[in-house]
């Protein structure tokens, strides 16, 4: 919102009385106000004129304009939709990760989910432990940051740890107080940004006559409205905001989470009518209920139900997974369904070489979206088998012309699930899934136990090459600004990049010279240096980033972050591979060690890491990139940092999980084996053989009160 004092606005038949001269003036001068109101608006936190303000001065100007065409000014603000930002958002990098929630479908996850919870915590069946439950809101996720009250900052979730600063945008949405009483010197309230069914359905209508953009649904609709470079356009989309959690704080807001939602509503956010606090997994299910049948009439968009640990220090100590918190999951609502015709089967190779069979359908409209490809697994899945052999829909399998049932769940990609032998024509063939690869023409082979079958060509085979790439610069990865996967198809298949360190040479052997990028069809002196300068800017990259990057087999964005974690720089990380090669020894028992890295993912990385061809790659990669440190959690002042620490016997006070993971936040490694290099047992009633190695090897051992008071100041 636009707050301040205006001017004295005109009234119709004051217009009247103006001269062409006056009226000249007057022009030159609301254009002059109107300019300097958007600069204020957009960029300093205190503009100058309220909405209403603004809106009748533009009213008056045009209202001149009307009454004189010819003096309409070149500059004139009637043709501005807002201030022409120079480029894109600003980077916002987040006090307190976005993270994600983790998903369950049905009663028994739910009842899964609670009992993990009370597993971490140590806390028995018969005591009563209380969840909240809401409304999923189907749009985008924002942070609001108050300082003293004031709104100074508002960001997308970006990657969860880097956002876009919409803030000019934020401030144009209603739901969003601008100045709130008795609050937290720092808050940041996280919420979700959506559009209402009705508001959605007026602006496609509106859309689809002045020839705009149709939005394919409500949440692509608010994606779209909220990240736009003009705020005006922003604040003519109706976007609504619900808040349901925070970031960083400066005080709690309550100790229970409905506490702090209480809170919320009171500074005036809006918060969901629908939030409940509920006595564990049978009445969360039956809240779940509750809200599935007020879905259709809610008005907006839901898509499934979120369950958090009620008491804000239980939540504490439960903390968080790499991406998701252990005190909340979604209760996703079921898939949405729809039946069309199979018109082709289409194969398509990855970057790890697999063989990924894609339905072309005949297009249908799934829960809101028009679907036309779905995935259908792999061979055995159209075969109608499971990877165990087992049927699947009753054997049935899957043809070319077949009528089939596609669904879709959320942001999932949609699947093929089942298909009716009823309406298959007479002629339809089985499918051959083919033994050769339709890229590189090398033999497609199955390993035993595989499910999938993959291109052997390896790094000749340019359909993996290519999608290496394309993963490589994907969003969780490089990230590179003006590289996205059709440049890089396009320099691929001109052998202009053939590898990751090709991105980084690009300017040098492209930047001057007989072949230029700026000469490029597509592209100019401008765009080219600022590609150039995009990629520049991301040669400093993150430990976890660029192990993702890599694109191993096996290893995704959470686990690289748990492995970047553990080896904290590149030399440390590629030394413990190298030294683990064998898939023996000390190296290889503690790359196993690590939380979330299991055999078969430690082997795919050792042994990717040794292939010669792909090693001299990242070799040369590597020699482009000033790869980053893991910035540690500050540990300064924690007794155990850096030590390592094990714990044996029954813990009495906390969960094993729980303490390995307060003391891995201290900073401390904690192993499994005791040997000459730990530092600390800790053992509680039962400890065994490993309190006695502990003491023939003369390591300092405390009980769990001991423990406990040690860390007690960290
Ligand atoms: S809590 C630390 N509550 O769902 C977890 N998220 O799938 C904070 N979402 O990124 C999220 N409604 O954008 C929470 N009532 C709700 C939500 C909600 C929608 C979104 C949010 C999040 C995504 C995770």
């Amino acid at each position: 919102m636009r707050q301040g004092k205006g001017q004295v606005l005109a009234s119709p038949a004051e217009i009247e009385t103006l001269d062409e001269d006056a009226a000249k003036q007057e022009l030159a001068r609301l254009s002059e106000l109107l300019a300097r109101a958007n600069t204020a608006y957009h960029g300093a936190d205190a503009p100058d004129l309220s909405d209403a303000e603004y809106d009748a001065l533009k009213q008056r100007n045009a209202a001149i304009e009307t009454r004189f065409p010819h003096l309409k000014r070149t500059d004139s603000p009637s043709d501005q939709v807002g201030t022409a930002p120079s480029e894109g958002f600003s980077k916002v990098e987040h006090a307190v990760a976005m993270l994600s929630l983790a998903n369950g479908f049905d009663a028994e996850d739910i009842a899964d989910f609670d009992g993990r919870v009370r597993r971490y915590l140590g806390i028995p069946e018969e005591t009563q432990l209380d969840y909240t439950a809401e409304p999923k809101i189907d749009g985008l996720s924002l942070s609001l940051r108050f300082e003293n009250g004031k709104l100074v900052q508002a960001a997308t979730r970006g990657d969860g740890s880097v956002g876009e600063n919409v803030t000019a945008n934020a401030r144009t949405i209603n739901d969003i107080p601008t100045q709130i009483a008795d609050a937290p010197e720092l808050l940041e309230v996280r919420g979700e940004v959506y559009m209402s069914h009705p508001d959605f359905e007026a602006l496609n209508a509106r859309q689809a006559e002045t020839g705009g953009k149709v939005f394919a649904n409500p949440r692509n609709a608010a994606a779209g409205s909220l990240r736009q470079l003009d705020a005006s356009i922003t604040r003519a989309r109706p976007l609504r905001f619900f808040a349901y959690a925070w970031g960083a704080l400066s005080e709690p807001l309550a100790t229970t989470q409905m506490g702090a939602i209480e809170r919320l509503a009171e500074m005036g956010f809006a918060t969901n009518p629908l939030t409940r606090t509920c006595a564990g997994p049978s009445e969360l299910v039956a809240h779940y209920d509750v809200i599935e049948a007020q879905r259709a009439t809610l008005g907006y968009d839901i898509d499934g139900v979120v369950y958090k640990v009620n008491d804000l220090t239980l939540q504490e100590r439960l903390g968080f997974r790499s991406t998701t918190p252990r005190w909340a999951i979604a209760h996703k609502f079921p898939a949405e369904l729809a039946w069309t015709r199979l018109e082709a089967i289409d194969i398509q190779v990855g970057r790890t070489g697999a063989l990924s069979p894609v339905a072309r359908l005949h297009p249908v409209t799934v829960g809101g979206v028009v679907v036309s490809n779905a995935t259908l697994h792999n061979e055995d899945y159209i075969a109608g088998r499971d990877n165990k052999g087992g049927e699947i829909r009753g054997g049935k399998d899957i043809r070319v012309g077949d009528w089939v049932q596609v669904y879709r769940a959320g942001d999932v990609i949609p699947k093929v699930a089942d298909v009716d032998l009823s309406k298959r024509p007479d002629d339809a063939q089985p499918y051959a899934f083919p033994t050769r690869c339709p890229e590189c023409n090398s033999d497609a082979l199955r390993e035993p136990g595989d499910a999938v079958r993959r291109c052997s060509g390896g790094l000749i085979c340019p359909a993996q090459a290519v999608e290496k790439l394309k993963h490589f610069v994907s969003r969780a990865a490089f990230d590179i600004e003006g590289l996205g996967a059709k440049q890089v198809e396009q320099f691929y298949s001109d052998k202009w990049i053939k590898e990751p360190a090709d991105i980084f040479t690009l300017k040098e052997h492209f930047g001057t010279g007989v072949k230029q990028l700026k000469n490029r069809e597509g592209w100019g002196e401008k765009s080219a240096a600022n590609l150039f300068d995009a990629i520049d800017e991301k040669r400093k990259i993150s430990l976890s980033r660029l192990i993702f990057s890599l694109g191993i087999r096996h290893v995704g964005e959470a686990a690289s972050n748990l492995i970047a974690l553990h080896y904290g720089t590149w030399d440390a990380f590629d030394a413990a591979m190298h030294a683990a090669q064998d898939q023996e020894g000390a190296a290889w028992q503690d790359l196993i060690d690590i939380d979330g890295v299991g055999a078969v993912m430690a082997g795919s990385l050792v042994h990717t890491l040794a292939q010669p061809a792909e090693r001299a790659s990242i070799d040369r990669l590597i020699a482009q990139l000033d790869v980053q440190p893991v910035a540690r959690p500050d540990t300064q002042g924690s007794p155990v940092a850096g030590k390592i620490v094990v714990f044996t016997g029954t813990l009495e006070k906390m969960t094993r999980a729980e303490a390995k993971a307060r003391a891995e936040r201290l900073g401390a490694k904690v192993s499994g084996s005791v040997s000459a290099k730990t530092d600390i047992l800790v053992a509680g009633p039962g400890a065994g053989s490993k309190a006695k190695k502990a003491a023939d090897l003369g390591i300092e051992t405390l009980d769990e009160d001991g423990w406990l008071t040690l860390i007690s100041d960290a």
